[in-house]
């Protein structure tokens, strides 16, 4: 019928609607395949860590859950205050990071925190065995207008506890 109508043999008929069933089936898995790569969102604004008002740390960020992918909604991974009295562990290979990108962002943040307010600022204590993160967090300090207190030896006694204590190797 469809064949009279528009003028042709029935074989070309059937010959177009195959060809087209095929187009469709393709635009329609292309259609499916482009809604699983969603278009990548932008983190939140990073927050400062001085102008920060309750105590935390940034620890990176979440992206996709399970690929390395973007993610429409991505977040920053933080650790909050009442998840650095229990300890932070950071394990690797040597040379692999720990100290520039763990301890020193770390400690900047903590450092930083409510610095001008002598009363909430964080205290604390810095054990190491090579000599040189001690040498940072001097650097940090001071950018943080804070003033250095004394480095002591690794052997120290233990601290009390509302004092923060980095151990670096
Ligand atoms: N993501 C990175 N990209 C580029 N360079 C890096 C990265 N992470 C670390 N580095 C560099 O690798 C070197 C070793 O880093 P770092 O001292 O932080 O490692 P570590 O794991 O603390 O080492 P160690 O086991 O000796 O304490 C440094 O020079 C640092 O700048
Ligand atoms: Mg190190």
């Amino acid at each position: 019928m469809l064949a009279e109508m528009v003028g042709t043999t029935r074989s070309r008929v059937s010959s177009f609607m195959n060809k087209f069933r095929k187009l469709g089936s393709g635009v329609y898995v292309f259609a499916s395949n482009s809604q699983r790569h969603d278009k990548p969102g932008r983190l939140p604004r990073y927050q400062e860590a001085r102008k920060r008002d309750h105590l935390y740390i940034v620890v990176g960020a979440v992206r996709h859950a399970r690929k390395p992918i973007p993610s429409p909604n991505p977040r920053w991974l933080t650790i909050p205050e009442r998840g650095l009295f229990t300890g932070i562990a950071i394990f690797g290979a040597v040379g692999t990071g720990k100290t520039s990108c763990c301890m020193y962002p770390f400690a900047e943040q903590l450092i930083a925190n409510q610095a001008h307010d002598r009363a909430k600022r964080i205290g604390g204590l810095v054990l190491e065995v090579k000599g040189d993160f001690c040498t940072k967090v001097h650097g940090i300090l001071k950018q943080s207008k804070r003033e250095a207190g004394n480095t002591l030896p690794h052997h120290a006694p233990v601290p009390p506890a509302n004092v923060t204590v980095l151990i670096t190797t």
